[in-house]
């Protein structure tokens, strides 16, 4: 099996006038296409950080990371948007919902960007996503008018809506009752089994965990 994520960090640093913070030093991630990874680990350790890293939003750390075979740092604008928008899939807690748009609009923001062929087959992606996870009630409200699980919810249909090959979940299932934790989980390993896609999720469920083919924990050092 090939390796489509080989990431190795000597350190990320956040530095202010006063203080210097470093977190994920030495550390290395490699995954195969097809894997499913649970990251845990304590508040503050830099599971956040280290997914923002694997996504692509972050890019200024120390160290090297070849993904898809092909260096980061070498990957011109035009193609690194793509790789953004349609390979990599985000459900990310600060990937908050726009307020003044619908549950809907929402959800469809990514096809925006999308070429014609590919949206509309994310168009019937979409109708079954939105019954799979029990949002259908809520499409033409605001994320105000919505409950907290309701809006993860629409985050996590979101990040799946264009079918990437890596999707990376930041405590998806966190503020979900277990009915509907189930869900999600199960979407998530279906779309890992029909598409053999990649899987990262960080959780604070052991549970939630252990059903991924590897547990990683991140430890202060
Ligand atoms: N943008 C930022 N600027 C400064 N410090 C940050 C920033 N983001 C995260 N941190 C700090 O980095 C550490 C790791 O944060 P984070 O990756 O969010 O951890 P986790 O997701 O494991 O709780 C924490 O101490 C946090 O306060
Ligand atoms: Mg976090």
């Amino acid at each position: 099996m090939t390796d489509i994520i080989n990431l190795s960090i000597k350190e990320k640093v956040y530095q202010d006038k006063k203080t210097k913070l470093s977190i994920l030093n030495d550390f290395k991630l490699e995954v195969h296409a097809g894997e499913k990874i649970a990251i845990v680990g304590e508040s503050g350790v830099g599971k956040s950080s280290l997914l923002n890293i694997i996504g692509l939003l972050d890019m200024d750390y120390i160290g090297e990371y070849a993904l898809w075979n092909t260096p980061t740092g070498k990957v011109r604008g035009k193609e690194m948007a793509r790789w953004r928008n349609e390979k990599i899939g985000f459900v990310l807690q600060e990937s908050a919902l726009i307020n003044s748009l619908t549950i809907e609009d929402n959800i469809k923001l990514p096809l925006l960007y999308a070429e014609s062929t590919k949206k509309k087959l994310r168009l019937e992606d979409y109708e079954k996503v939105v019954d799979e996870i029990g949002i259908r009630s809520i499409l033409k409200k605001k994320p105000l008018e919505c409950s907290g699980g309701q809006r993860s919810r629409a985050v996590f249909a979101r990040g799946i809506i264009m079918k990437p090959e890596i999707i990376l979940s930041d405590e998806p299932t966190a503020s979900l009752d277990v009915e509907n934790r189930e869900r999600i989980v199960n979407l998530l390993f279906h779309m890992n089994k029909e598409f053999n896609t990649t899987i990262i999720t960080v959780t604070h469920d052991l549970e939630v965990a252990n059903r991924h083919d590897r547990v990683i924990r991140l430890e202060r050092r």
